[in-house]
């Protein structure tokens, strides 16, 4: 992945970045409160998303999702404003400010998901009968990028096993293989950075892991576009480029899909791509990140954990040499 450095090779921070003061003052005022014990439970995730959503866009659609506890980590959510703006999505640019400048251009009604291949029931459906195919759950997930950063996310869907329930596979159903639309808008696919349209895949056991989300939201409103509106995948327990954005296709199939990443750059980019401080990318440690917006320039970075953090996954490579199958 393309990585912009400043002459000395350092990562070029953004204004965001330094906390000021008032937010660091208030956080710490709450870490105290929560070792305290004077604030639970609910409480305690309604605080820790206010100070995200509270610069939500305030014009886009909002879109009622129900907290689900189960898959919220308690970091602090990363500021909206950096979220839609600090983003990879390589069909409109390969700098991190053009998918905010130019994705949401993009018409994204009406549009359609086909449903295809190795399933019994193959189905297009459009972002309505998405919308309605289950209820809509907030998660609050990590999300670690290739590159060395991350940022915390709450995100609105549910768990893609609800819709591959719906579609029932058969027994040739091996992988998964989401496919990217190529819109007009998308001036990057003129430029052959990638074997487009971007493809990612995932084996049939992860798709069907509760936590691959198919996502349709983020900070209770519907899914920016720079973020892979309106259809996306949510995969947190793998380096960020998993998640395919803007998704039009899902195809069920024998073989382990040819990925754009993987094709692009084999040694750099596997098919499993699982967060793994262990197993350096060739160019760069993956052993620690920078979170986005909250560390300030000379901060430390984080130390990234296995699986993202994500250890419920751990059984489904059991056996599996996590640097061969990287
Ligand atoms: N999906 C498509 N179609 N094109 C892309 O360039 N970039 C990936 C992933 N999905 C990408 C994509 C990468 S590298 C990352 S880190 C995440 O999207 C970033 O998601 P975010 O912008 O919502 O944080």
């Amino acid at each position: 992945m393309l990585i912009k450095r400043n002459p000395n090779g350092i990562d070029i921070p953004f204004a965001s970045e330094i906390t000021p003061r008032a937010v660091f003052e208030s956080r710490r005022a709450f870490i105290q409160k929560i070792a305290a014990g004077s604030i639970a439970g609910g409480a305690l995730l309604e605080m820790a998303t206010r100070e995200a959503f509270a610069a939500t866009s305030g014009t886009v659609q909002k879109l009622a999702a129900k907290a689900n506890p189960a898959y919220v980590v308690l970091d602090k959510p990363t500021s909206y404003k950096d979220a839609t703006t600090y983003n990879n999505f390589y069909e409109f640019g390969t700098d991190k400010e053009s998918p905010a400048r130019y994705a949401p251009k993009m018409q994204t009604r009406p549009w359609t998901l086909a449903i295809e291949g190795e399933v019994r029931k193959p189905m297009t459906l459009d972002i309505d009968s998405l919308l309605k195919l289950a209820p809509l759950e907030e998660r609050i997930y990590r999300l670690r990028c290739v590159e060395g950063w991350s940022m915390v996310i709450p995100w609105s869907g549910y768990s893609l096993a609800e819709l591959i329930k719906k579609v029932e596979p058969t027994s040739n159903a091996k992988y998964v293989e989401f496919v990217t639309a190529e819109d007009k808008e998308m001036h990057g696919l003129r430029r052959p950075v990638l074997d487009w349209p971007y493809v990612e895949g995932l084996r049939i056991d992860e798709a069907l892991h509760p936590l691959t989300l198919l996502t349709l939201g983020m900070y209770g409103e519907v899914l920016p576009n720079q973020n892979g509106g309106p259809v996306r995948i949510v995969v947190p327990w793998k380096y960020g480029f998993k998640s395919a954005k803007s998704i039009v296709k899902i195809r069920f199939v024998k073989d382990q899909p040819r990925t754009a990443w993987n094709l692009a750059a084999p040694r750099e980019y596997g098919f499993y791509s699982n967060v793994n401080p262990q197993v350096d990318h060739p160019r760069w440690s993956q052993a620690s990140e920078r979170r986005i917006g909250e560390d300030g320039l000379f901060a430390k970075k984080r130390p990234t954990l296995m699986f993202n953090g994500y250890s419920q996954v751990a059984p489904l490579y059991a056996g599996m040499d996590l640097k061969k199958f990287f």
